[in-house]
């Protein structure tokens, strides 16, 4: 199979990462037979500084032309001045939109060998598998009016939460198709007691939770949600939630399992899939070759299950990462006393080489 990618490294760790992921890609390709097809583009900051636009009109045309897209992290402390539509960031909501990607697939999973890891005691995080699914496309993140208008010392901003029926019942839709391949429980996350967003989200799951009469819906405040997330993990299964509650989760999600370095991410739903790891562009390491890839490298196997349907090629990543941290190796978010800390070029190397060993 030809496997044709778009490259967004992007800025911060994104490229140190995304180099390491596509370094396994090449492993898993040359294993499994397959041919890569890589093509480099710009986005975030580093297309700002090159052509003062965070999305250029040629990275679109590349990502909508290819089998699917690889992304490392957008967002640069550099640009935190300029207006919205000229941060890194909004490369980053513009390429999601362009791409149609309405459904985020962020998994957590704990991995048994990281129990010095996590900052929860090991009786209460062991088994964690939980599946967040984040709505991509709606919300405060793109509704409208939003603005920042008047003078210093009496503006006023304005920002928008706004869901249609159909975004809730296209990404309910997800969730409940997850949950059937899985613990078929779906946890659906809002503030239902505040915002008419949520109490319509809330109806609409609800309908929908209808046609999966095996699935066991469960309606959660998010403040609550976020406590027995860190209380509870291993109860959770598919998390069903909207834009920013995602986001703000996501994280949460990633510091329970021992470390945010970790977690992976498919943006789905459209034409052509976007992937990237959860982390961001963590600008105070960036560069040092620290960064932890294995979030990166994680998202690679979540593109081949997603975009090229390479189950088995996706498992060999994700069996590899398992056999290189139970073998102790553990970058600097990850070591302790037992484990010192390696670069991020050898956690990639060290997956490379357990995936050309693995029968
Ligand atoms: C994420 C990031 C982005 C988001 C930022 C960089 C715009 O935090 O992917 O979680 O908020 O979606
Ligand atoms: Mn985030």
């Amino acid at each position: 199979m030809i496997l044709n990618l778009t490259v967004l490294g992007g800025d911060g760790i994104g490229p140190e990462v995304t180099e390491q992921s596509v370094l396994v890609l090449q492993a898993v390709a040359e294993r499994f037979g397959h041919q890569l097809q890589l093509q480099p583009k710009l986005i975030g900051g580093a297309a700002l500084i090159a052509v003062s636009d965070p999305l250029p009109a040629d990275t679109v045309l590349a990502c909508l032309a290819s089998g699917a897209v690889l992304l490392g992290a957008v967002g640069s402390p550099a640009f935190d001045k300029n207006p919205g539509h000229l941060r890194p960031e909004a490369g980053l909501l513009r390429i999601r939109r362009e791409l149609g990607a309405y459904a985020n697939l962020r998994p957590a999973v704990f991995f048994p060998t990281l129990e010095d890891s996590s900052p929860l005691r090991a009786e209460i995080v062991r088994g964690t598998d939980i599946m967040i699914v984040r709505e991509l496309l709606g919300g405060a993140y793109f509704g409208q009016p939003r603005s920042i208008e008047g003078e210093p010392g009496a503006r006023v901003a304005v920002n928008t939460m706004r869901y249609a029926e159909h975004e809730v019942e296209r990404i309910a839709r997800v969730a409940f198709d997850l949950a059937m391949k899985r613990k078929k429980k779906v946890l659906s996350v809002d503030k239902a007691n505040v915002l008419e967003c949520s109490r319509l989200w809330r109806d609409v799951v609800t309908r929908i939770g209808k046609d999966y009469p095996d699935v066991k819906l469960g309606h959660q405040y998010v403040d609550s949600a976020a406590m027995l997330l860190v209380q509870r993990p291993t109860e959770f299964d598919v998390v069903l939630t909207e834009n920013m509650f995602g986001d703000i989760l996501s994280d949460q999600a990633g510091g329970v399992v021992g470390s945010l370095g970790l977690l992976a991410s498919a943006s789905i739903g459209g034409p052509v899939g976007l992937y990237e790891p959860v982390h961001g562009s963590a600008p105070d390491i960036a560069g040092k070759g620290i960064a932890n890839p294995l979030g990166a490298i994680l998202t690679a196997a979540m593109m081949l299950r997603h975009s090229f349907q390479l189950e088995q090629e996706a498992r060999a990543i994700e069996h590899a990462v398992s056999t290189v941290l139970s073998a102790g190796a553990r970058t600097a978010d990850l070591a302790g006393k037992a484990h010192p800390a390696i670069s991020t070029v050898e956690m990639g190397r060290r997956v490379v080489e357990a995936v050309k060993k693995a029968q």
